[in-house]
C-alpha cells in the first residue's frame, strides 16, 4: 500500500478553501479509480478547472513595454484536452508561465486573474503557489528533458520532487511508486536506476511527464513538449500523454505549432495572435470553419485537414509587441480590413455556442463563411 502524504497549507480543491492538511491524501490503489467517473468525456469536461481572465504579461525593456499577453481570457474544463496554437513570439509560453507563476524579471503580470478550481492562483503566496506546482498543475516543455539534472538517477530525481512537496513514503513505497510511474509512461522500473544521459531523447521526455505526474496534478501544461523529437517518437510520447492524461482524469494545455498533433489530441482550441486570443472553439470545428480571417489563413495553409501539416506562418510579419497596431493587431496583414478594424479593437463575441472569434466582421453578414477553398483564392488573388 502506498501513502502520500503533502505538506500542510496545501489548498484544498475538493473544498475551495485553503486549510492546514496533513493528511493521507493518495494510494496507488486509487490511481486507477479516475477522480472522474467513466463514461463518456463529453460529460465529464463540463464544469471549468482553469479559468484565465484579461490576462496582461509585460516584459519591460530599455524600448519599453513588450505586451507578450494583452488581454487573454480562456477557461479550461475538468479533463479537457485544450490546445493553444499561434505563430511564434505570439505569447503562448508566457500564458503558460504566467499560469505557473513562474514569469521572472523583466518580464512581469500586470493585470488579470488565474482561478484554478475557483482559486485565484495570482492571490496566494510563494510558498502555497510552489505546493501547487506538480500538485495541481505542472509543466512540461521542450526543454524539459535537457533539464534533468544529468548527475542524478532517474530514481532520485522523481523521489525529489516528491519530498519537496512533503511526501513522506517508506523507501519501499517511494520504490513502488516510481516504479509505476514509470510503466504509466512506458518506460521499464530500470529505468529509475540509470541517469539521464542513459536515455534517448524520447524516453527523457516521458521521464519528465512521469516527473509531472508524479503528484497527479489536475493540469498539466505541456508547451512544445515533443518538437525536439523525431516524428515517430513526437507521436509515442504525445501517446504516452493522452495515456496519462485519461488515466488520471487531468486537464491538459497543449501548445505548439503542429496543427497534425493539434487535431488528434485537442479537444477545443485557442488560436493566438500578437498576444491576444483571436478565436476559440472545438477543433473539429476550428479546423473546417475557422472565423477569424488569421485561423482561416492558418488552416488554409494546412495540406489537408487529416495530414501532418506544421503550422506555416501567414503573408507579411507579425507585429512588435513593442508597438502594436491601433485596432485590430491583424490589420496590417488582413486580406479583408475595413476603415473600422484600424481604429477599433474587435472583441470576442460568439459565433454560435461554444465558439468565439473577434473581428468586426462578425458584426456584418457573416462574410467570414468561405471554404478553405475560397479562402487560399482569395490569398493568392
Ligand atoms: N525575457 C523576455 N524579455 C523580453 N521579451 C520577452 C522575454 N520573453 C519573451 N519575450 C517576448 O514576449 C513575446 C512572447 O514570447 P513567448 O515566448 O511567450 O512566445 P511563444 O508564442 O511561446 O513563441 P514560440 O512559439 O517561439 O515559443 C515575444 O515577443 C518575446 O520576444
Ligand atoms: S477585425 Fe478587420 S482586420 Fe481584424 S481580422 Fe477582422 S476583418 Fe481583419
Ligand atoms: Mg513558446
Amino acid at each position: 500500500m502506498l501513502n502520500c502524504t503533502k505538506a500542510p497549507f496545501l489548498v484544498n480543491f475538493s473544498h475551495l478553501l485553503i486549510v492546514p492538511v496533513n493528511r493521507q491524501i493518495c494510494r496507488s490503489q486509487d490511481w486507477d479509480r479516475a477522480q472522474y467517473p467513466t463514461g463518456d468525456r463529453r460529460l465529464k469536461v463540463m464544469s471549468p478547472l482553469l479559468e484565465v481572465q484579461d490576462l496582461h504579461v509585460y516584459y519591460q525593456t530599455a524600448r519599453g513595454p513588450v505586451k507578450a499577453v494583452n488581454g487573454v481570457s480562456f477557461e479550461v474544463r475538468v479533463g479537457e484536452r485544450y490546445g493553444l496554437i499561434g505563430e511564434s513570439g505570439s505569447g503562448k509560453s508566457t500564458i503558460a508561465l504566467a499560469i505557473l507563476r513562474l514569469i521572472k524579471p523583466p518580464g512581469q503580470i500586470v493585470s488579470g486573474r488565474i482561478l484554478l478550481d475557483g482559486v485565484d492562483l495570482l492571490g496566494l503566496s510563494e510558498e502555497e503557489m510552489r505546493q501547487q506546482r506538480l500538485a495541481s498543475v505542472a509543466l512540461v516543455t521542450q526543454g524539459a528533458m535537457n533539464s534533468l539534472n544529468p548527475v542524478i538517477r532517474i530514481r532520485d530525481l522523481i523521489a525529489d520532487g516528491l519530498s519537496n512537496h512533503g511526501v513522506r513514503m517508506s523507501a519501499r513505497e517511494i520504490q513502488t511508486h516510481i516504479a509505476d510511474l514509470l510503466a504509466r509512461v512506458g518506460l521499464r522500473s530500470e529505468v529509475a536506476g540509470m541517469y539521464p544521459h542513459e536515455l534517448s531523447g524520447g524516453m527523457k521526455q516521458r521521464v519528465c511527464i512521469a516527473i509531472a505526474i508524479s503528484l497527479r496534478p489536475r493540469l498539466i501544461i505541456a508547451d512544445e513538449p515533443t518538437s525536439a523529437l523525431d516524428v515517430v517518437v513526437q507521436r509515442q510520447v504525445m501517446q504516452t500523454l493522452r495515456k496519462v492524461q485519461e488515466e488520471l482524469g487531468a486537464a491538459v494545455i497543449l501548445i505548439g505549432h503542429d496543427m497534425g498533433l493539434m487535431a488528434q489530441f485537442a479537444d477545443r482550441m485557442g488560436v493566438v495572435y500578437a498576444g491576444r486570443q483571436v478565436e476559440e472553439g472545438g477543433v473539429e470545428e476550428l479546423f473546417a470553419q475557422p472565423k477569424h480571417p488569421y485561423s482561416q489563413l492558418l488552416m488554409a495553409s494546412l495540406p489537408t485537414l487529416e495530414e501532418k501539416g506544421v503550422f506555416q506562418e501567414a503573408q507579411g510579419a507579425p507585429p512588435s509587441m513593442l508597438d502594436l497596431p491601433t485596432g485590430c493587431v491583424f490589420h496590417p496583414r488582413c486580406p479583408y480590413v475595413m476603415e473600422r478594424c484600424t481604429l477599433e479593437e474587435p472583441q470576442l463575441q460568439m459565433v454560435w455556442s461554444g465558439h468565439r472569434a473577434a473581428c468586426h466582421l462578425l458584426d456584418g453578414d457573416r462574410s467570414l463563411d468561405r471554404s478553405v477553398a475560397q479562402i487560399q483564392e482569395d490569398i493568392s488573388s
